[in-house]
């Protein structure tokens, strides 16, 4: 998707990571699951999942809203898109939407979703402001804006002494490196209450566990590929980033390990009628 006038984004899109969104979709599902009971995603709601990706939670979505209902998926990414479409077909839905594109970009029809969701991609965006705009205009008065993404802190491995300790300004210096910021989500009650967006929540949810756990599981497929990208990127040095590399392994390997992951916030909002 990265092109001249597509600002890059930060993960790249692979088959990796394709397996990647998936394994991170199941760990964290019970906190997207609990998210949208709160929401109350009803049966024939008319749904936008925003930077969908493959489109895990559009899924969880049709699931939810079914054959009355509808969702669409919004997504830059063709090979996205293409797992999407076959996963659609597989299933035999009818009501599942595509519609290929950035949120900035997108020629969303006004006042049509009861709801817009959106997960780990606001972070990613050069300007918040500019990627939400269009979905608050495509939610009906009273529809729900629901996003879940980083308030980057929390993030820790014990036992502590070792070179990941510094992971953690490594990691905003990455996001920031392509005009995401990791702190976005502590910004949206202000954007929503300029744009007449009443927020409804502000929750936020960590996980931990030991080595064979989903979430430790998860954090490696992570840093196993992004410390190296730090590298290339000038983020870490060569040998900063090895040890931190090396501390990561020898305790995927300890029994005795345990990882926190950063603070996922889930950000909602009705849009009222007074703007
Ligand atoms: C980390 S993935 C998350 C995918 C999905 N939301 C999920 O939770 O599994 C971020 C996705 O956002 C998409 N994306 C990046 N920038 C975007 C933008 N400006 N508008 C819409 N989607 C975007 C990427 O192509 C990628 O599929």
């Amino acid at each position: 998707m990265t092109g001249p006038s597509t600002p890059e984004y930060l993960l790249g899109v692979d088959e990796a990571e394709l397996e990647r969104l998936h394994f991170q979709h199941e760990v964290w599902r019970p906190v997207t699951d609990a998210f949208l009971d709160r929401i109350g995603v009803r049966a024939g709601w008319k749904c936008l999942d925003a930077g969908a990706g493959p489109g895990l939670v559009t899924f969880d979505l049709r699931e939810r809203v079914g054959d009355e209902g509808e969702v669409t998926a919004l997504e830059p990414s063709k090979l996205y898109l293409e797992w999407l479409r076959k996963e659609t077909r597989r299933r035999g839905y009818s009501n599942i939407r595509v519609l290929e594109g950035t949120a900035e970009n997108s020629s969303l029809d006004p006042g049509q979703y009861d709801l817009v969701f959106s997960r780990w991609v606001i972070a990613f965006v050069q300007d918040a402001e500019r990627f939400l705009q269009p979905l608050f205009n495509a939610l009906r008065p009273g529809g729900v804006i629901a996003i879940q993404d980083y308030m980057y802190e929390g993030l820790a491995l014990f036992p502590r002494g070792g070179a990941f300790d510094r992971i953690h300004a490594a990691v905003l210096a990455y996001y920031r490196s392509v005009g995401g910021d990791p702190y976005v989500t502590a910004s949206l009650p202000g954007l929503f209450h300029r744009h007449g967006i009443q927020t409804l929540e502000c929750s936020p949810h960590s996980l931990a566990g030991g080595t064979d756990s989903g979430v430790m599981q998860w954090a490696h497929r992570f840093f196993t590929v992004h410390i190296p990208r730090m590298v290339e990127r000038g983020i870490l040095g060569e040998t900063e980033g090895a040890a931190m590399i090396a501390d990561w392994t020898a305790h995927a390997r300890n029994p005795d390990a345990l990882f926190f992951s950063p603070i996922v916030v889930d950000v909602a909002g009705r849009k009222t009628n007074h703007p």
